[in-house]
């Protein structure tokens, strides 16, 4: 049955396709209610298996793609196996039911007339591909492009990179073995890239493990360049009723506030998070 509060949608999906791009790394692509609102790149959606051990709880994902067909909608989602529940989900085939709660959070801000630089570190890849692809599609050719993924090895980066949407942006990549690219971490290049570039007319937005939004927070305090990351805290509810997922932030008077990643985020300025913790 379909539930709707506002811009929030809750209803059973259905599984179109679920296959591998890369060991461990699969694309979902889900059927939904025509009705399910547009999400914004960087808004995240709470899956639910109905009945299903591995995962009782709902578990968060980024929308890496989103259309709206002539009979239902169409969503997408890039998920790395990381523990049962996703184990399971790599499992199943088309016509099995998801629940779908969403979308939830707030998304990336758009500023006008920057160069964007996304940076991806492995599966976080999803949220800063749709953005891309929504650039794409509303036309936006003046502003350049590079996008920085960083993943394990050449089979991982390769089978991430295919879901980049086609355009004319420049892929800089870095494995963590140097089967492909540059070898160490994606940041590492950003460093150099940084250093010549003029930041007040730049602005990156990233998604990745703590350890890369941690040296990427290092790397701009110092710099004049906007920045937003979309966090993967741990999350129950995902509708701002828990807690379960609150990070400590900085007011502009230097106190701090813990807010809510589901609702206040996932995505944040980067100088607003409080990152020793
Ligand atoms: C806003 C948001 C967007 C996300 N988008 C994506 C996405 O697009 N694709 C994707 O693959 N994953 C994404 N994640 C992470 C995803 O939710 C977890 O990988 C998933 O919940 C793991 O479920 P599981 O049952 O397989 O693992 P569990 O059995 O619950 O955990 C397995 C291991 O992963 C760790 N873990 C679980 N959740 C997280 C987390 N959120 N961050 C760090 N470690 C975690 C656990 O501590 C444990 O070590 C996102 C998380 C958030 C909060
Ligand atoms: S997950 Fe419950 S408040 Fe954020």
């Amino acid at each position: 049955m379909t539930e709707r509060t506002d811009n929030l949608f809750s209803d059973a999906g259905f599984i179109r396709h679920n296959r591998q791009i890369a060991p461990g790394h699969f694309l979902l692509s889900i059927s939904i209610p025509l009705a399910f609102p547009v999400p914004k790149p960087g808004q995240f959606c709470m899956l639910h298996l109905p009945g299903n051990e591995a995962m009782i709880l709902s578990r968060p994902f980024s929308v890496h793609g989103f259309q709206k067909k002539k009979k239902e909608a169409v969503l997408e989602i890039l998920y790395r196996v990381s523990g049962r529940g996703t184990q399971f989900l790599s499992n199943l085939t088309p016509g099995a039911e998801i629940r779908v709660l969403g979308p939830l959070g707030r998304g990336f801000w758009r500023l006008a007339g920057k160069r964007i630089l996304l940076v991806a570190g492995g599966i976080g890849l999803a949220p800063l591909a749709f953005f891309l692809e929504r650039e794409i599609e509303y036309g936006n050719h003046s502003t350049a492009f590079s996008i920085y993924l960083g993943a394990k090895n050449a089979e991982i980066l390769e089978g991430l990179a295919s879901r980049i949407p086609a355009g004319n942006q420049k892929l800089l990549p870095a494995t963590d073995d140097g089967s492909i690219g540059y070898r160490g971490p994606i940041t590492d290049i950003l460093k150099k890239d940084l250093e010549h570039l003029a930041t007040k007319e730049t602005m990156i937005l990233a998604c990745g493990p703590t350890a890369m939004l941690k040296s990427l927070a290092e790397l701009v305090t110092q710099k004049a360049v906007f920045c937003e990351v979309s966090l993967e805290e741990r999350m129950a509810c995902g509708i701002g009723a828990c807690l379960g997922c609150v990070v400590e932030t900085r007011n502009q008077n230097g106190s701090s506030t813990y807010k809510r990643v589901c609702k206040e985020g996932p995505v944040f300025d980067i100088r607003e998070i409080v990152w020793s913790r």
